[in-house]
């Protein structure tokens, strides 16, 4: 993953400061520790960049990067931006060959000062460099070296020019307008620069750009050759993610759900009817997708399965590989991801596009990689969400799927008078005082070492959610099970007071919390009405075919509080980044 931001410029003087700022909006793509370079100071630093109060000298270029350390532990060495001799480097992506180049260079007697595969690249280039005396041809010839995914921004002494290369992570050129004409920027992500400009150049895999403030010239990375590239003007506006009243983002994105929800839905029927003409025209559909939004998908299976009579095949997006056997021109591939930019994902749709399959996408960020790949791609219109842990972006995904799923049957107004309930009931429910028992109850869980969750038909999916949000958060350990199958060996684990949150409250679920109280366990019932068995009641409104969306909803409260009472952030979890771009 890991955020990289560069600028090249003859308006901006303190670009190290400016590169920082940029870099403190692409936080959410890694928080282990951070670098800036600009021409002659290095900065690099364990820990979040949002709490820098570093200063650069004056400059009008650098480069710079927040880590999510894949290689390499969380250190000072192993942040980027990587120096050798007259080669800087930022790079995002895993070099997955790199041992055996570092091994070479290592008998050369090059030394290293960082277990990282970027910093390997670095030595590449310095060594093509001193080979061909072009840094260009340095650049794609250490393209060829290198076997997995990249983007990178390098700066070379006694060049005035920035050199970006890109092979599967995102990298995007922002160009600079009114009072920054002449400043071009770079980033893998569009919010690191939207303060200065809405015009924006997308690099495409395998090419590769040389920049100088306003000058930008685009190449092909194999055959060297000069490209032409179009401005597109982005529509964003830039959304400053505000906590308001809020002490976190992820309790604000929670009671953004009160909005959120009718956006979801917020397609025409034309545009509804095309999406789902398009997944009616293949011949079997993969949803592919990861984490919390392939637990959405695995409901989505559900909705399809229910209420328009269609078998989805869901897989997670790392699973792909054993079934790629069976994508072909027929194939739909139907993505599910809040960033668009899940590195899993983006492999299996590029290889489906190879194959021919058709593309389909649901996505929060318009732009996005998974987005733009897409034959047809609709937008959950959630708003930014800042948290690491999924919320509001998950309902929405669940809502605008459950909407797919009634209009595969033809009933499109059914499907959108059912959401349009449950938007309103969550409304009413998401209020201070449901926060405030939800919390009582967290405080009842906060030292458990465990937590169970049960679900049967699509609140099974949510079991598995439930289970992701608690963990990510809290650091409890939690795990969700389809209801029927905790008979089957996990009750085994059920001693006197472990937690177990049923989910539902039909007589088959019902048996099987009987089962667990039996063994002593305690019963956090979420439902819409209460039940004798349940010790303590999470209420739900009644939902009909949305129950699982919300379901969802006091879960989330619940993991927010767990990990708040245990002093946790839950914005920025320990190990984890928001928008996953390495394999
Ligand atoms: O951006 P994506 O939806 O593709 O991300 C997928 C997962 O990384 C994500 O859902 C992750 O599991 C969240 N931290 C869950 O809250």
């Amino acid at each position: 993953m890991c955020g990289v931001f560069a600028i090249s410029s003859s308006d901006i003087q303190n670009a190290g400061e400016k590169v920082i700022e940029g870099l403190k909006k692409l936080e959410y793509r890694g928080y282990d520790s951070w670098g800036v370079a600009t021409s002659d100071t290095i900065i690099k630093q364990v820990g979040k960049i949002s709490e820098s109060t570093s200063h650069f000298p004056p400059d009008t270029k650098a480069i710079g990067h927040s880590r999510w350390a894949t290689h390499g532990g969380v250190t000072k060495e192993n942040s980027h931006p990587h120096k050798y001799k007259s080669v800087i480097l930022v790079h995002n992506g895993i070099f997955e060959n790199y041992l055996t180049e570092k091994e070479r260079l290592l008998e050369k007697g090059e030394v290293f000062v960082s277990n990282t595969d970027s910093e390997v690249i670095a030595h590449l280039i310095q060594e093509q460099l001193d080979l061909s005396h072009n840094i260009k041809s340095a650049i794609q010839n250490v393209a060829q070296m290198i076997i997995g995914r990249f983007s990178i921004i390098v700066m070379v002494e006694g060049y005035n020019e920035i050199f970006v290369a890109r092979r599967g992570s995102p990298l995007i050129i922002g160009r600079g307008k009114d009072q920054y004409a002449h400043t071009t920027f770079v980033a893998s992500d569009i919010p690191a620069f939207l303060e200065y400009t809405n015009i924006v150049n997308y690099i495409d895999d395998d090419e590769m750009a040389i920049i100088h403030n306003d000058h930008v010239t685009f190449y092909d990375l194999d055959s060297g050759k000069e490209k032409e590239k179009r401005n597109i003007e982005v529509s964003w506006k830039e959304e400053i993610a505000d906590k308001g009243e809020y002490n976190h983002f992820m309790i604000k994105e929670i009671f953004d759900q009160k909005q959120s929800l009718t956006a979801a839905i917020n397609h025409t029927d034309q545009e509804i009817k095309n999406f789902i003409s398009d997944l009616q025209s293949g011949n079997g559909v993969y949803m592919i997708a990861c984490g919390t939004a392939h637990k959405v998908c695995i409901a989505a299976e559900y909705y399809f399965s229910y209420i328009a009579g269609r078998k989805i095949n869901v897989v997670p997006a790392s699973e792909m590989p054993a079934f790629e056997r069976f994508i072909n021109k027929k194939t739909i591939l139907f993505a599910v991801s809040q960033s668009g930019e899940t590195a899993d994902i983006l492999e299996v749709l590029e290889f489906g596009k190879k194959r021919g399959a058709k593309i389909l996408s649901i996505t929060n960020v318009e732009s996005s990689s998974i987005a733009r790949i897409s034959d047809n791609h609709l937008s959950i219109h959630a708003g930014k969400e800042k948290a690491v842990a999924s919320t509001k972006a998950t309902t929405s995904q669940m809502a605008l799927l459950l909407l797919l799923a009634y209009a595969d049957n033809n009933r499109l107004n059914a499907g959108r008078l059912v959401l349009q309930d449950l938007a309103s009931n969550v409304n009413d429910l998401l209020n201070p005082r449901y926060e405030k028992y939800i919390k009582s109850v967290a405080e009842t869980l906060k030292d458990s070492n465990n937590i169970f969750i049960i679900g049967r038909n699509s609140l099974y999916p949510i079991a598995l959610e439930s289970a992701i949000k608690i963990m990510e958060v809290s650091y409890i350990h939690a795990q969700g099970f389809a209801a029927g199958e905790m008979k089957h060996g996990p009750i085994a684990l059920i001693e006197k007071n472990s937690p177990c949150i049923v989910l539902g409250c039909d007589n088959e679920t019902i048996s099987n919390a009987i089962e667990l109280k039996s063994r002593g366990a305690k019963i956090i019932g979420v439902a819409s009405e209460n039940h004798m068995i349940f010790d303590q009641w999470l209420k739900i409104p009644s939902a009909g075919t949305a129950i699982s969306i919300a379901s969802v909803l006091p879960i989330q409260i619940l993991s927010y509080y767990l990990a708040t009472l245990r002093g946790l952030d839950p914005d920025m979890p320990r190990n984890l980044a928001k928008s996953v771009t390495v394999k």
